[in-house]
């Protein structure tokens, strides 16, 4: 495949000095819209059209050359910034001397090392230890901020301005610099409240449209609230990044963690305006003649698609909790689908044969192919149905994706080895650049960091660090008589 792509670009170099075009680039280009591939054409310089010579992986990072001040902790700013480190950026975590991210002592699993929590969302930094609210602290922030590109944080409301870090005097310090923030609530009545994960997944509407209908609200097990906030402030700040090129002038980038659950349950408030129109047909509670009320209501297994689909048993239900198979109806193999499961009239039937007359008869017709999924493992299940390209999806537990050889062969999960805890395993980026390839490094242990940034990065004279140092604003001061020399 390789080889293809490199004969195309060659191909293509050729073209622009009127030789004629080579087989392979004219395919190459054929599925393009014709005016995108003109104006591509001529937009990038031959060089730069060219493939990189150095392989997958080789030509450097995505963020190579960006700084970030990474004043973040728990979840949310942590999986931001973590991900800007797998892109190549430098990512200096400031972080209280003494405990650090509060994630580094919660849910211990190996005494006197840092936490699953805190190791698999710190990948690829490297740690200072500042006590910003003291003189000298301040002193290296203001140097740190005059040196990086942006500053991510995620405290409380107003915490960054009690330190004295303020918008007005970030920008004045450094204007390249784009100061970004998760908070849990936009401007307005609920600013200054604290969130947490399950916080914003109630008050981003997620919560109220999960669940069975007659059960209570669902939080879910995917973290939305931190981790999807996290994910889009990383946009944000990439965006700023792309802006400030133009401009020469840093931004600031607020994702607030109900708008960005909000925004992953975009299609329940797309529901929530269907109402008006009358029922949500595709709902089970539709064919089992439940009026719907003013909101939208929890869907249990239901698709969120206009294909209905439902959880199943498996072969094993009733000892493994995760034998069980998402089967979706979708309408063009629904020929397929009787087949399989044994029911061929119903593919001319007037009562099954076409989807609007299937939706009343929903809990029947997924109570039919559930007695043949019982028939089956999951991963049968999962074979018969992809073979005549009906989509399904077995429910895997986390021991299963643990041990997943496809996922380890793509690096979405990785064995890390750490100095004081040992191998585990993480979640490798789930983003994948062919130029820009993702190694997983341990997390920093607390404060490891902290000589080589304040020598290296900030380059304060040997002086000025024991300075530093012996005011104990990068941790406890040392003895006096040792701090004087
Ligand atoms: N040196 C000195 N002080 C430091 C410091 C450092 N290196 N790092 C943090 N602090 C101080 C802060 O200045 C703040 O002090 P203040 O309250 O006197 O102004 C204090 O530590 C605590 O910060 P805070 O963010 O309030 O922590 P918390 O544990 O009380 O609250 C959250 C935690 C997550 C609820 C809160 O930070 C929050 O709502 N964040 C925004 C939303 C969010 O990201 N939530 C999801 C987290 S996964």
């Amino acid at each position: 495949m390789a080889k293809k792509a490199k004969k195309a670009v060659k191909a293509k170099t050729k073209s622009k000095t009127k030789k004629p075009v080579k087989k392979a680039a004219k395919a190459a280009r054929r599925p393009a819209p014709k005016i995108v591939a003109r104006k591509a054409a001529t937009r990038a310089a031959p060089a730069r059209a060219k493939m990189s010579t150095k392989g997958w992986g080789k030509d450097g990072k995505a963020l190579d050359g960006v700084k970030i001040l990474d004043f973040t902790h728990v979840q949310s700013g942590p999986t931001c910034t973590q991900l800007l480190a797998w892109f190549g950026a430098d990512v200096i975590k400031v972080e209280r001397p003494g405990t650090g991210d509060i994630t580094r002592g919660q849910l211990v699993d190996v005494p006197g090392a840092d936490s699953l929590y805190f190791t698999m969302l710190n990948h690829n930094k490297r740690s200072i230890t500042l006590d910003s609210k003291s003189k000298q602290g301040m002193a290296v922030l203001e140097r740190l901020v005059k040196t990086c590109d942006v500053l991510v944080e995620n405290f409380a409301p107003g915490a960054l301005d009690r330190m004295g870090l303020t918008w007005e005097r970030i920008h004045s310090w450094n204007p390249r610099m784009i100061a970004a923030s998760v908070k849990g609530f936009g401007p307005g009545a609920y600013e200054e409240c604290k969130v947490y994960e399950n916080v914003a997944q109630c008050a981003g509407g997620s919560a109220s449209t999960t669940g069975f209908l007659d059960g209570p609200p669902l939080v879910t097990g995917a973290q939305i609230g931190d981790s999807g906030t996290g994910l889009h402030l990383a946009l944000g700040i990439v965006s700023a990044l792309y802006q400030r090129n133009r401009t020469g002038r840093g931004q600031k980038v607020l994702c607030a963690m109900q708008d960005s659950v909000l925004n992953l349950c975009r299609v329940k408030l797309r529901d929530q305006q269907r109402l008006k129109a009358g029922p949500l047909r595709e709902y089970t509670q539709f064919g089992q003649g439940i009026p719907f009320g003013e909101a939208t209501p929890r869907a249990g297994n239901d698709s969120g698609g206009g294909q209905p689909g439902v959880i199943l048993k498996c072969k094993g239900w009733e000892q493994d909790p995760n034998a069980y198979i998402y089967f979706i109806t979708q309408a063009p193999v629904w020929e397929k689908i009787c087949d399989l499961i044994g029911e061929p009239g119903w593919k001319t039937h007037p009562d099954y044969a076409k989807p609007p007359a299937r939706l009343p008869r929903l809990k029947e017709i997924f109570g039919r192919i559930e007695q043949w999924t019982m028939t089956k493992t999951k991963f049968e299940v999962m074979n018969e149905c992809n073979a005549l390209d009906i989509p399904v999806g077995p429910i895997l537990s986390m021991k299963e994706i643990a041990e997943e050889p496809s996922l380890r062969a793509t690096g979405t999960v990785v064995e890390v080895d750490h100095p004081t805890r040992g191998k585990y395993l993480s979640v490798g980026n789930p983003i994948k650049l062919s130029d820009s390839i993702s190694e997983v490094k341990r997390s920093p242990l607390l404060g490891e960091h902290t000589d080589e940034i304040l020598t290296k990065v900030l380059k304060f004279s040997a002086r000025e660090i024991a300075e530093i140092k012996a005011s104990g604003a990068t941790g406890q001061a040392p003895p006096k008589a040792v701090a004087a020399e």
